[in-house]
């Protein structure tokens, strides 16, 4: 098991409540679940009474993501549950899980920004598409701004930012790389591109678990953070259970059928 250094991620030094014990805050418990620091501490309101009030606006932020695209089922709620399995491989805090999971659930959220046009379009994008896909983590920061439990240091609305972002740093949408990614969107990347090629979509079929653990491992060290990928393999047996495959559809029946699914959900859309 790795353990991420302080600096990584600033919480790793901390207790559960989420106050640096550096700067000798105090713990934010209050009575009603909210930080009573007044945004000056590094929990972002993350107390224990919130998380789970915050989990729940999460797994259904998640879920309106992955109601918009006939072609992500349950990939939010996949995402998040890797997410805590690594998080826990790593050896992160209950919180510090809590938080990632919750990026998890909430990674794609921006997408709910970019025009379906472009979100279940079946073919390659274009470039001026892929500029305006790229938008979507920063959509996604912005779109989970207000609420402050997600405003931790580093918190949910930080890691939704940079969950493309890649090791070797050629990512977005700020191409920064290795540590200064915070950990919990280096989570978050390897959860979403697990969870993603194990799952169908129009051109192309999906992966087995062990073809896409080992597309991984080869991405460990340009995408991925190899610690993070080392943790992947280490928990192998447990993903079997977490990774579940949508009922069968009509999408891949070939790019040219699913492109006659799109087309006709668009169309009834319109009607
Ligand atoms: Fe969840
Ligand atoms: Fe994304």
């Amino acid at each position: 098991m790795f353990r991420e250094s302080a600096d990584a991620w600033s919480l790793t030094a901390q207790g559960t409540t989420g106050h640096s014990e550096a700067t000798g805050q105090k713990g934010c418990d209050s009575p009603d679940g909210l930080c009573t620091c007044g945004g000056s501490c590094t929990c972002g309101g993350m107390s224990s009474c919130a998380v789970g009030t915050a989990h729940e606006l999460a797994e259904s932020l998640g879920r309106a993501v992955d109601a918009r695209d006939c072609r992500l089922f349950e990939h939010s709620t996949v995402v998040a549950d890797v997410c805590s399995l690594l998080a826990q491989a790593h050896g992160l805090t209950a919180l510090q899980a809590d938080v990632v999971h919750m990026a998890g659930h909430l990674h794609d959220v921006g997408k709910i920004g970019i025009p379906d046009s472009i979100l279940q379009k079946p073919g390659p994008l274009t470039s001026l598409e892929w500029e305006i896909m790229r938008r979507h983590p920063k959509i996604g920061a912005d779109i989970l701004r207000p609420v402050r439990v997600f405003r931790g240091k580093p918190g949910v609305c930080e890691i939704v930012l940079a969950h493309h972002e890649r090791w070797d740093g050629l990512g977005y949408p700020y191409g920064i790389g290795g540590r200064d990614i915070p950990l919990g969107a280096r989570i978050v990347a390897v959860a979403d591109a697990l969870s993603a090629m194990t799952e169908e979509r129009p051109y192309r079929r999906s992966l087995s678990l062990d073809e896409a653990l080992a597309e991984v491992e080869r991405c460990s060290g340009s995408h991925f953070d190899p610690c993070v990928v080392r943790d992947l393999l280490s928990v192998r047996r447990e993903l079997h259970g977490l990774l579940r495959k949508a009922p069968p559809s009509p999408l891949w029946a070939g790019p040219k059928a699913a492109r006659a699914v799109l087309e006709r959900r668009n169309l009834a859309a319109t009607a």
